[in-house]
């Protein structure tokens, strides 16, 4: 493969816990991970993005990393990482880590250490310590709040406070120190000189934050908000792109950077900087022709200006999957609804066989847009969110940081059903409890199942993935709206004689074109129609 193969890569996203278990505890790991890697192959995914895997005390998924150059136990050791990293590259997978950059852990030793120190010591340097504000410093020395929820501030016996953007087990670190910056680029080598391929920043957009740590108070300049987008961010980008670059192949980055000014997103995809950046407003479109044509333009244009290809990303561990997001009536689909409170969908029906249709027509949109896609774990098969986890299972920190009223992100990270009848569905071995529970109707989902079928969710998957692979217009390269077609339909060519189309309105059936014919569909086409709510790949033979 070329070296600018993550220009129109397929990405599968593992988030390991909920993967494979390999060792019976309940909770997916490195040996399930090399168990899948022939399952992963056959799917026809370039890459996988393996969420953090890191020594962890566990307060949010495993994105408050203890120790950046090892393996939890609980996942596996270093050794077997290694070995993970050289059978992913034969079965021709490249691999991408995550990078937690803006807090450690708690239980990091620079934080065990800072605590132990003085205020005003170079330990506490590193992490971004103040004195509380009120008389005695007894309240938070500003008002930011967490993104989890509360206070973004937490009290240190000796009276001064830390920042943690999220969970109190993650404060956040001090970007204006240079120890900090030469921490993390010894990390970014450490992994890239054990052939790792590339990585997934967390939270990129946050790392810099106002030396003077003031209110937030009403809107800023770009640029000038206290704790996200500060320009200062980019030249840390800067400092990685030439760690990235110095190295044969080049690594690549991905940015998750969650940003409402879609001008400045650009930004950090520049030709120095980052490579490419996870394309939130896709994910956060809801199921309209209009919205979804308008989030396409926006996107190509702004990315063109600064020559990075875009990506596609419909779910991922942090949002409302996408089958069940699509299963509902738009006012529940919305910008935002991606987060919303569980609770809250309660009076919004998920219709599972809507979402189902739709998250298959998504599947061939996702997969013929110019770029690189994402399939989150589950995706191929079909999962939707799990709506009715007890309360006493749920691990995600929202929970008891929102005062127990929003529910969190539990419901996309069940363990993944790969065969059998009853749980725990192959995910483990007999006789094991996986740390969430599986719905009991995933027995008609498990991968085993839909490897049999060739109308399953998986055959579509691995038919489209396969087909793209064999179509060089695919991937990276211009996109043209194909003329004359209704509202409520979305019809695009790549190349001349590639046409991907989706029906979104329940109006009409849209005729195919004349001279086209059909490469895959993902559902019924009666009368050589396009329905509501389906997708289908064209070609124009011999234009
Ligand atoms: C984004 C990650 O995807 C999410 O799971 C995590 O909670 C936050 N960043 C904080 O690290």
């Amino acid at each position: 493969m070329p070296t600018d193969w993550w220009r129109g890569a397929v990405i599968y996203q593992i988030y390991i816990r909920g993967f494979g278990d390999g060792d019976g505890d309940g909770i997916g790991d490195v040996a399930g991970i090399r168990a899948r890697l022939p399952y992963l192959a056959r799917l026809g995914v370039d890459a996988i993005w393996i969420t953090p895997w890191y020594p962890s005390p566990m307060a949010d998924g495993g994105y408050d990393v203890a120790d950046y150059r090892d393996i939890d136990p609980v996942l596996g050791t270093l050794a077997e990482a290694d070995t993970l990293i050289a059978e992913a590259h034969q079965h021709g997978l490249r691999v991408i880590l995550d990078i937690v950059p803006n807090h450690t852990s708690s239980a990091h030793p620079w934080f065990q250490a800072a605590l132990g120190a003085a205020p005003g010591s170079a330990e506490r340097e590193r992490y971004l310590f103040r004195d509380g504000s009120g008389a005695g410093g007894d309240l938070p020395p500003n008002n930011w709040r967490s993104v989890f929820g509360g206070p973004a501030w937490t009290r240190v016996p000796d009276g001064q406070w830390y920042l943690h953007m999220f969970a109190p087990g993650q404060p956040d670190l001090n970007w204006a120190e240079p120890a900090v910056r030469a921490e993390f680029e010894d990390i970014l080598r450490f992994w890239f000189d054990r052939g790792v391929d590339g990585f997934r920043i967390d939270v990129a957009n946050r790392m810099a934050k106002d030396p003077a740590l003031p209110d937030l108070a009403g809107p800023v300049a770009p640029g000038q908000h206290p704790y996200q987008d500060r320009d200062e961010v980019h030249d840390i980008y800067r400092g990685w792109r030439r760690v990235a670059d110095s190295y044969d192949p080049p690594r690549v980055f991905v940015a998750e950077a969650w940003m409402q000014d879609q001008d400045r997103f650009a930004l950090y995809v520049r030709g120095d900087e980052l490579h490419t950046a996870f394309n939130f407003d896709f994910l956060t479109t809801p199921w309209d022709c209009a919205a979804t044509r308008d989030s396409i333009d926006g996107t190509l244009a702004r990315l063109r200006r600064v020559d990075a290809p875009a990506t596609w990303v419909l779910s991922n561990h942090d949002v409302v999957r996408h089958l069940s997001r699509f299963g509902r009536p738009p006012h529940a689909q919305g910008r935002g609804a991606h987060f919303v409170q569980l609770n809250a969908l309660a009076d919004s029906p998920l219709d599972i066989e809507l979402g189902t249709r739709r998250a298959r027509a998504a599947a061939l949109l996702l997969l013929a847009l110019p770029g690189s896609g994402y399939v989150y774990q589950g995706d191929e098969l079909g999962l939707w969110e799990v709506e009715d986890l007890p309360d006493d299972v749920l691990q995600d920190p929202t929970w008891e940081q929102s005062g127990r009223t929003n529910r969190g992100r539990d419901g996309c990270r069940v363990p993944l059903p790969w065969s059998g009848d009853g749980p725990p569905f192959g995910f483990g071995p007999p006789g094991s409890s996986p740390w969430l529970p599986q719905p009991s109707a995933w027995k008609a989902l498990t991968a085993a199942r839909q490897e049999e079928d060739p109308g399953s969710m998986l055959s579509l998957y691995r038919t489209a993935i396969a087909l793209r692979g064999t179509l060089d217009v695919l991937g990276d390269g211009p996109l043209a709206w194909l003329p004359d077609v209704p509202d409520g339909v979305l019809a695009f060519l790549r190349g001349r004689d590639f046409v991907c189309a989706v029906n979104y309105s329940a109006a009409e059936p849209w005729p195919l074109p004349a001279g086209a014919s059909v490469l895959l569909a993902s559902g019924p086409l009666p009368d050589g129609r396009l329905p509501a709510d389906t997708g289908v790949w064209l070609e124009f033979r011999g234009r």
